[in-house]
């Protein structure tokens, strides 16, 4: 079952990907192998089997990575977070005297890594808006989008963008967490790595940490192939397993998670105690016209502004079915005052990640949450 036909479509690829061929009385996905040693073969020492040692080698890993890796369209390298994948894919890239751009406003631990700890090493380091303007790429290195950005959900044009930096001699790299490789194929569009964290819709039930890079050069395999067996950043069997009996249902979720974010959006673009309004799927949204020509399908998330952090606060205590959370793209619709964890964004900004409830119910609930919140309420 490992080789997902190209005509196949997403919930059919989603179901199959990674899978070994059918062997009568295996199960479909072998349980997850806990091994640190392997036995070897005392005469022909590692060379002889699949599996030496737990850091570069576990079979679970692997077929989460092949799974990964179709959805992608690319070579898949797993990482213990998605922060172990873009910090490990960044330094095993860069080198002094180097330039990188990253996103202004993509997620911030990102923007903190680079000023502690590239700048540090000697690589100068640059933050461009998701939507431009975008500086000459002439001597830059590498150039890295977050496309939905995280939060505030502006989208970059990343075949456009490729073109550019492809021609400066640019090394484009794309953040796909927010889209998932569902919503968008940045190795389609001319990226040479994706690089998320697979925390969010892609596994879906707020259980666990992953992080992957994919990409269809095999130097850059190696190259992240030896970074990550050297340093280590390695997800457990356990969690590559779970992640990849959460990716069969990746299509039904992001389906319910689209569709319900639409509903919310109608909802909120007609209540004037909501401002700000941002979701990529809107006709009336900035990011529209790019992200409805080069996403396949538009996330469960949405981002607005409430006015003020307690008015956030009275919203969500009086919700039912959405919970204060940060993270996203899980099964339960969340709600995060991102300027709590120091996001440049106003008081009352709110990311909600959309679940896979029943539309009518979240839609009821939210509508009588923010009646229930009441308007924003004077300092006094
Ligand atoms: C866009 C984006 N990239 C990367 C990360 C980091 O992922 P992780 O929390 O799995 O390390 C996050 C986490 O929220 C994110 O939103």
């Amino acid at each position: 079952m490992s080789a997902a036909e190209p005509q196949w479509r997403d919930g059919t690829r989603c179901v199959r990907a990674g899978l070994p061929e059918p062997v009568p009385g295996d199960p479909f996905l072998p349980g997850p192998v806990f091994a640190a040693p392997y036995h070897l073969d005392p005469w022909a020492g590692p060379a002889a089997a699949a599996n030496g040692y737990g850091r570069p080698d576990n079979p679970t890993r692997r077929l989460l990575e092949s799974a990964i890796g179709e959805l992608e369209g690319g070579d898949c390298r797993v990482f213990a977070s998605g922060q172990a994948a873009i910090t490990g894919l960044l330094l095993a890239v860069l080198r002094p005297g180097d330039t990188v751009l990253l996103p202004a406003d993509g997620y911030f631990p990102v923007r903190a890594f680079a000023t502690a700890t590239l700048e540090g090493m000697g690589v100068r380091v640059g933050f461009v808006p998701t939507v431009g303007p975008y500086p000459s790429f002439e001597g830059v290195r590498l150039l890295m989008l977050e496309t939905p950005a995280n939060p505030g959900l502006d989208v970059a044009d990343v075949a456009a963008l490729a073109r550019e930096a492809h021609a400066a001699g640019t090394l484009l790299v794309v953040d796909n967490t927010t889209a998932t490789p569902l919503g968008q194929r940045p190795l389609d569009l001319g990226a040479d790595l994706v690089v998320a964290s697979g925390t969010k819709a892609l596994t879906g039930h707020s259980d666990l940490l992953l992080g992957y890079v994919a990409t269809r050069s095999a130097e850059l395999v190696e190259t992240l192939t030896a970074w990550r067996t050297t340093t280590g950043a390695v997800p457990g069997a356990f969690d590559a397993w779970l992640a990849h009996r959460s990716l069969g249902t990746l299509d039904l979720r992001l389906a319910r998670q689209s569709a319900n974010a639409a509903a919310v959006a109608e909802l909120l673009a007609g209540r004037a105690d909501v401002t700000g309004l941002r979701w990529p799927g809107r006709p009336e949204d900035p990011a529209y016209p790019v992200a409805s020509a080069q996403m396949r399908r538009m996330p469960g998330v949405v981002s607005f502004d409430l006015g003020a952090a307690d008015r956030v606060s009275r919203f969500v205590e009086a919700a039912r079915l959405v919970v204060a959370a940060t993270s996203f793209g899980g099964l339960h619709t969340t709600a995060d005052r991102r300027a709590q964890w120091g996001d440049d964004t106003a008081p009352g900004f709110v990311r909600l990640s959309c679940g896979v409830e029943d539309t009518a119910d979240l839609v009821a609930d939210i509508a009588a949450a923010l009646d229930a919140a009441g308007p924003v309420r004077p300092l006094s």
